[in-house]
């Protein structure tokens, strides 16, 4: 049913992400995608967008949606990306993604999204009740991706299932239009201490917007005090830390703040340990507050800087968008052809 896996993708190398629009951004979010976006942005085209489209599986209150986008487009900015390097633009300004979604939904099959974890846990009991949207989330994904024939994609662990979806359309799509190649088989860029940052509350939970308890999460717009006493409440063991990597198996509270401060300090978890193994939670909690409070303030400020002046993020969102579309339109345009649409 796939494609040949001889037939090789040979266009340009590039890179491409989102975050919802729904809540405030989290130290999850920043070291698992933020940060290496604005890492990547030197070595790709690079094409990074606000996933309005896909907020709206859920309810989003009309009168919000908008400054919320502006929102994350501040975040992206304060960590660092450049509009210049990197085209940052609204998921729902570039028609094209939702173009290609269609096609996309008569691509994939039903039992491959059976299989998505991420519907079943937002859905949650009352599946008959969520919205279509959301069941098909990860069609739209594979578009956002495909539409710039994106070759690398920078996401959380928890996207995982998600890309390979999106590598399945791909193979079926080039395979049953007889297209070799038209599509590449996306790679995801996850691997990282911060591929996976848990809760400060509880080392087996995904630090997540969800999340009822504000102490499970450090927010980019919390202060220094904030970031600070969250840390120090943070759940441990009464254990030192070990002195090699190893012995933080069976420790996951200890292993994700070492991994932490790891990511956020660009160190191995080895490294930590060679500063901090035989040493207690309360000389390393406030080593790790300092890390923390060194890297995110700035970028916490920066935001709010960046928010005073909604009509420069309006421009640069305007901006990425022309620069989106003129990637995205021949591809969908070339798409329809190969489908056999009227006109195209
Ligand atoms: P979301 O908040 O679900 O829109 O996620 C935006 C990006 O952050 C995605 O690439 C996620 O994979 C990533 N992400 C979300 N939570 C975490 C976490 N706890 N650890 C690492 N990455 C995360
Ligand atoms: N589903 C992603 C999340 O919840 C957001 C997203 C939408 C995305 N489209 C994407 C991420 C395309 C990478 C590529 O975090």
């Amino acid at each position: 049913m796939t494609e040949d896996p001889t037939v090789t993708y040979q266009g340009p190398e590039r890179v491409l992400s989102g975050v919802q629009p729904s809540g405030d951004l989290h130290l999850g979010n920043y070291l698992g995608a933020l940060k290496k976006f604005v890492d990547l942005q030197h070595r790709y085209e690079t094409f990074i967008f606000v996933a309005d489209l896909h907020a709206i599986t859920v309810w989003q209150d009309p009168k919000l949606l908008a400054a919320q986008t502006r929102e994350i487009a501040a975040a992206y900015l304060a960590s660092g990306l450049d509009p210049q390097k990197a085209a940052i633009f609204p998921q729902s300004a570039v028609t094209a993604h939702a173009e290609l979604a269609w096609i996309f939904n008569c691509v994939a099959r039903l039992g491959w999204l059976d299989r998505m974890t991420q519907f079943k846990d937002k859905a949650g009991k009352h599946k008959e009740r969520a919205s279509v949207g959301l069941y098909t989330y990860p069609v739209l994904q594979a578009a956002d991706i495909l539409v710039y024939k994106a070759t690398h994609v920078p996401v959380g662990e928890d996207q995982k299932q998600h890309l390979e979806l999106t590598r399945d359309i791909a193979g079926k799509f080039n395979h049953d239009f007889d297209a070799p190649g038209f599509f590449p088989l996306t790679e995801p860029l996850i691997q990282g201490p911060g591929a996976r940052i848990m809760s400060l509350r509880d080392g087996q939970a995904k630090m997540s917007k969800s999340d009822p308890s504000e102490q499970s999460r450090i927010n980019l717009l919390d202060d220094a005090d904030a970031i600070a006493q969250k840390i120090r409440r943070a759940k441990t063991d009464p254990e030192p830390l070990p002195e090699a990597v190893e012995g933080l198996a069976g420790r996951p509270e200890a292993d994700n703040l070492v991994g932490i401060y790891g990511a956020l300090a660009n160190r191995t978890k080895a490294e930590v340990l060679a500063d901090f193994g035989g040493k207690g939670f309360g000389v390393f909690k406030p080593a790790l507050a300092d890390v923390a409070v060194e890297v995110l303030v700035p970028i916490g400020q920066r935001m709010r800087q960046l928010l005073t002046d909604p009509a420069e993020l309006d421009r640069i969102l305007e901006s990425g968008a022309d620069r989106a579309r003129a990637v995205a339109d021949p591809v969908i345009a070339e798409t329809k052809r190969i489908v056999g649409f009227w006109g195209a």
